[in-house]
């Protein structure tokens, strides 16, 4: 249990600048795609032409529009990043990877069911063709992954069962982007959106190179400090 205070609220001047800046850089980035998406939407809404569009296509765009930049965000708060805990406690960061965790996985969520819901009111089925699959995939696969870690004391999951099948999340991300890539209006219509998404992509990568590299040295590190 560390006393370190978070320099957010308590740092020097120019430390609670640079939490300024992450909160602000932030902000703009959930804001981008859904400015984009109100591009897009404004002309249909005010003069729609069908009920399902309105209802169901356009607000699971924005919700998941958010929700995946949220997601990225969880990757950052839950990997032990140096630069960011010099700036927020790690129980600042875990506590903002739980709460907006929940946000997102709700948006996702919502997202799925509100796409389900379009195509069975304008094809009156589900529609399987192989990208919408991928995300159906992708969403079982997260619901899996958070419900492990939301709830592991009322599914009383130990620690080494819940902490690796959460990082189904980390398989959920690229199949999530994928699937995005190949039906996402606003990915196909907005060059801010796909510049966007494909640089949190590309930091994903990154993220995911250094988890590998922290617990291939974690590992290495405890096993040299085995008594032989
Ligand atoms: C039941 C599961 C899902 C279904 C049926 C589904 C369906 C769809 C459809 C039909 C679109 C195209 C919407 C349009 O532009 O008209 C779409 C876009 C998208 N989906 Fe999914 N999806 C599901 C799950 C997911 C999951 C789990 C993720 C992320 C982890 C995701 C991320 C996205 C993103 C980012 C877009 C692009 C939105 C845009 O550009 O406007 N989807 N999805």
């Amino acid at each position: 249990m560390t006393n370190r205070k978070d320099m957010s609220n308590t740092g020097t001047g120019p430390q609670r600048a640079v939490a300024g800046v992450i909160y602000a850089v932030a902000l703009v980035l959930v804001l981008l795609p859904v400015y984009e998406w109100v591009a897009n939407a404004m002309p249909f809404y005010s003069d729609p032409y069908d009920l399902a569009t309105g209802l169901f296509n356009l607000p699971g765009r924005v919700f998941v529009l958010v929700g995946f930049v949220l997601m990225f965000y969880q990757f950052v708060l839950g990997i032990r990043i140096p630069a960011l805990e010099r700036v927020f406690t790690r129980a600042t960061n875990l506590r903002r990877h739980q709460t907006l965790g929940k946000i997102g996985f709700l948006l996702i969520l919502l997202h799925g069911l509100f796409m389900l819901a379009y195509d069975r009111a304008l094809a009156g089925r589900f529609l399987f063709d192989p990208y919408r699959v991928i995300g159906i995939v992708a969403l079982v696969l997260l619901i899996i992954a958070v419900m492990a870690a939301w709830h592991y004391r009322a599914l009383k999951l130990p620690r080494k069962v819940w902490k690796p099948v959460h990082m189904l999340a980390y398989v959920v991300f690229p199949l999530g982007f994928l699937h995005a890539r190949t039906l996402g209006t606003e990915l196909a219509t907005s060059w801010v959106v796909n510049v966007l998404f494909s640089t949190l992509f590309v930091l994903y990568c990154v993220l995911v190179v250094y988890r590998i590299y922290i617990a291939v040295a974690g590992g290495a590190g405890r096993r040299a400090g085995q008594p032989r």
